[in-house]
């Protein structure tokens, strides 16, 4: 192998350009990690309205034809410092909505189609499209990306190496096995041991079974996973394939959250200026109209999901009110739990605050404002929102499941005593243990000397991605040296 190990990033959404979840945030800052590692990382992407407008520049580069029932090419860009290579196919991608669902909240009909083709693109640069440019590694990122190591694999062709990172299990992209032909997918692939999933076609399950290698976002996640109460079905395959499974836990781009110079911010901070952080906490409070003297202020940033835990947040209200705090949620998702957060907001003005839609500002005034940080979720494969509000000098108060468990220091007698801790966790995940964990929080919140160590200790972690890269480096070496071994013995 010459020059700089060349890796093809394949994920639906990447930070600044387009966002729905923490996905984006990893896929906008795994590559200027990976590059501080000798390696060039390019990312391949829908071409969304909303990435159009952002591109710094783009340009013709190869034309693929008819694609999933329109003509469809692949431009070279540039944005935000991302290498980027773009699926135009108008017929899939040019509309108004997300990236996922139409502005109605409904699933777009033709999402098999859409996420094919993206499939389909990468499966073409990865076989050599491109004369100047052959990755070496194509790295999927979720269902949205799982049908790239199946068309890479079901060609038959010398390929690249294939990751599949699995973000979110919940998620698995199942689709009618009537679409096989039109999504290109040899009849034979239609198996138990190929694309076939529960009698339809599973894209997520074509990236665990055709990948080389399967990389989730947390050590007890690739754990978790591989039982019935996590595996959403997927456990037995992922049991079959375990040893090609890694949790390397997520980073976080310190350029964009960095609150010593984070322009959403009233006052910039850090773990030695703390004076900058109370400014934030009171023009947070100001800004959402809540009481100047309920504390702690919680805070919650979060997609409304039953994943998130948030039903058990409404019923332990009762307990966070009655010790003098207050909740700040900025949230976006299903409708009754808006609804239900709504009413406790009206029953209790100047003690909950909640503001409803997606604000990426508005969540990092939450985490350089609230005292503690909500993250009661019922399965999370990494989580994000925690390792901000370490940054950012909010404790976290978790449950203890997936990356939750792996990045937060429990402030147990011991953990304290060794100055060790930076949050809190709770399980089992229930209303009663996370009742539990606020009032540890809230106890320990009184005792300011104590509080101030926690939340120094969390503020001066090393969260960044420069601890997280050499993780996937190693990953993309070792596979590649292993198909260097595999294709030496067959010689
Ligand atoms: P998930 O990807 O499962 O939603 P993560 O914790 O990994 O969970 O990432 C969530 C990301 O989305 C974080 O960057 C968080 O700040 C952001 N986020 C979630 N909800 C909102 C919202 N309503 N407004 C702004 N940002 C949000
Ligand atoms: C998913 C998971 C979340 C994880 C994120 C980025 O959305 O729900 O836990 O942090 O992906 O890997």
């Amino acid at each position: 192998m010459s020059g700089p190990l060349r890796v093809l990033q394949v994920a639906s959404e990447a930070f600044p350009l387009i966002k729905t979840g923490g996905l984006a945030d990893v896929v906008g800052a795994l590559p200027g990690a990976l590059a501080a590692e000798g390696m060039e990382i390019r990312t391949l992407l829908p071409l969304y309205p909303a990435v159009r407008q952002r591109l710094e520049r783009a340009e013709p580069l190869l034309e693929l034809g008819e694609l999933m029932g329109g003509p469809a090419r692949l431009l070279a860009g540039a944005a935000a410092g991302l290498a980027l290579f773009l699926l135009e196919a108008d017929h899939l991608y040019d509309r108004p909505g997300g990236p996922y669902q139409g502005p109605d909240g409904a699933d777009w009909p033709d999402n098999a189609q859409r996420f094919a083709a993206l499939a389909w693109a990468a499966r073409a640069l990865g076989l050599g499209a491109l004369a100047g440019w052959r990755p070496d590694v194509v790295h999927a990122h979720d269902w949205q990306a799982g049908l790239a190591p199946a068309y890479l694999a079901l060609s038959g062709l010398p390929r690249p190496a294939t990751v599949t990172t699995i973000h979110n299990l919940a998620f698995q992209g199942q689709f009618p096995a009537s679409l096989l032909s039109e999504l290109r997918l040899p009849a034979s692939a239609f198996t138990i041991d190929g694309v076939e999933y529960w009698g339809a076609i599973g894209f997520l399950k074509a990236g665990l079974v055709y990948a080389d290698r399967l990389t989730t976002v947390s050590p007890t996640y690739a754990r978790e996973i591989t039982t019935p109460a996590f595996g959403m079905g997927l456990d037995g395959l992922l049991r079959l394939r375990a040893d090609r499974l890694t949790g390397i836990v997520n980073g976080i781009d310190e350029r964009v959250w960095n609150p010593a110079a984070d322009p959403a911010l009233p006052a910039p901070f850090d773990a030695d200026r703390l004076e900058g952080r109370e400014a934030c906490r009171q023009a947070l409070v100001a800004e959402l109209g809540l009481d100047p003297g309920a504390a702690p202020l919680f805070g919650v940033v979060t997609r409304l999901t039953w994943q998130k835990g948030t039903d058990l947040l409404l019923e332990a209200l009762p307990h966070l009110l009655a010790s003098g705090g207050a909740l700040a949620m900025l949230g976006s998702g299903e409708p009754a739990l808006e609804a239900a957060f709504r009413e406790a907001a009206r029953g209790h003005p100047g003690r909950i605050a909640v503001r409803f839609g997606y604000d990426e500002r508005l969540a990092h005034r939450i985490f350089a404002g609230a005292d503690a940080i909500l993250v009661p979720s019922r399965f999370e494969p990494c989580g994000l929102t925690q390792l901000y509000a370490l940054r950012y000098g909010a404790a976290p108060i978790v449950a203890r499941v997936g990356g939750l468990a792996d990045t937060v220091i429990d402030a147990n007698e011991a953990a304290l005593a060794d100055g060790v801790a930076t949050g809190f966790q709770f399980a089992p995940v229930t209303v009663e243990a996370l009742i539990d964990a606020l009032g540890r929080a809230t106890a320990l919140f009184r005792d300011r000397a104590r509080w101030r160590v926690l939340q120094r200790r969390g503020m001066t972690r090393s969260l960044g991605w420069k601890a997280r890269a050499p993780a996937y480096a190693r990953l993309y070496r070792e596979l590649l040296a292993e198909r260097e071994r595999g294709s030496a013995a067959r010689r």
